[in-house]
């Protein structure tokens, strides 16, 4: 048995992906859709929102959000911004809302579909128009063009099963596997012509870089590392 497949036959058809039962199934729940982990014990669907409460609050809050500091947002301003980690979009959006023209990359087809989806279902809302998708490996794509702004969000390992662990968080993990960004610092350096940006743990070790963080801004759980390349 696979490890995602789509509900429907027509979409397992346009994702390339086969139709039936998987530990993770790919179908549309309200029009929208989402990821399911079948599993005995496993938690809710997940799917990218941008008109989410949290979504609408971090739009609310602007430039006062601890990204938008880091990423350096002056107003009057569009910055290009390569958002490298795209996973459910939700920095890409709240980047976008602050007028940031963004590319999104994914590798993930499966986390790039539900992503698609959800720019499709706001694709009234101006800020979604700022962001353009790609699904492609971001370290071929900081080889090719250059950005501002280059946003590293990689997932970091962690085996906590609680709660504390987020729902998107353990689907990602327990779908894409190990993976820790290592690779992603250095090409990401070549790429930015004013700074590349790197969400972590708030006590996570830095991503390995002979390079220096120029400055950290630091929240509750999380922190950003800001290298001037
Ligand atoms: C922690 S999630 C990012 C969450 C995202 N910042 C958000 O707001 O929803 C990390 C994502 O980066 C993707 N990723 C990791 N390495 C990548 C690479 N080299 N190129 C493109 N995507 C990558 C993973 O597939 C995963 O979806």
């Amino acid at each position: 048995m696979s490890r995602v497949a789509c509900a429907d036959p027509a979409l397992a058809g346009a994702l390339g992906l086969p139709h039936g039962q998987a530990d993770f199934v790919l179908e549309y729940i309200d029009g929208a859709l989402h990821l399911r982990d079948t599993r005995p014990g496993a938690p809710g669907p997940i799917c990218a929102d941008f008109e989410s409460r949290v979504a609408e609050n971090r739009r609310k809050a602007g430039r006062g959000l601890l990204l938008a500091k880091a990423i350096g947002v002056k107003p009057g301003q569009q910055l290009s911004v390569l958002d490298a980690t795209a996973g459910l979009g939700r920095d890409s959006y709240a980047l976008a809302a602050l007028h940031c023209s963004v590319t999104a990359v994914e590798r993930s087809p499966v986390v790039a579909a539900l992503l698609r989806d959800a720019l499709y279902r706001s694709s009234q809302d101006p800020a979604v128009a700022r962001i353009s998708l790609l699904l492609a490996d971001a370290r071929d794509q900081m080889q090719t063009a250059r950005y501002d702004v280059v946003y590293l969000d990689p997932m970091f390992p962690d085996r906590r099963k609680s709660a504390k662990v987020k729902k998107e968080m353990q689907y990602m993990q327990e779908l894409l596997g190990p993976e820790d960004g290592s690779d992603l610092l250095e090409p990401a350096l070549q790429a930015a012509t004013r700074r590349v940006v790197v969400k972590r743990p708030v006590h996570a070790p830095r991503l390995p870089s002979a390079a220096q963080p120029a400055h950290v801004h630091k929240g509750k759980s999380v922190r950003f590392d800001v290298y001037l390349p």
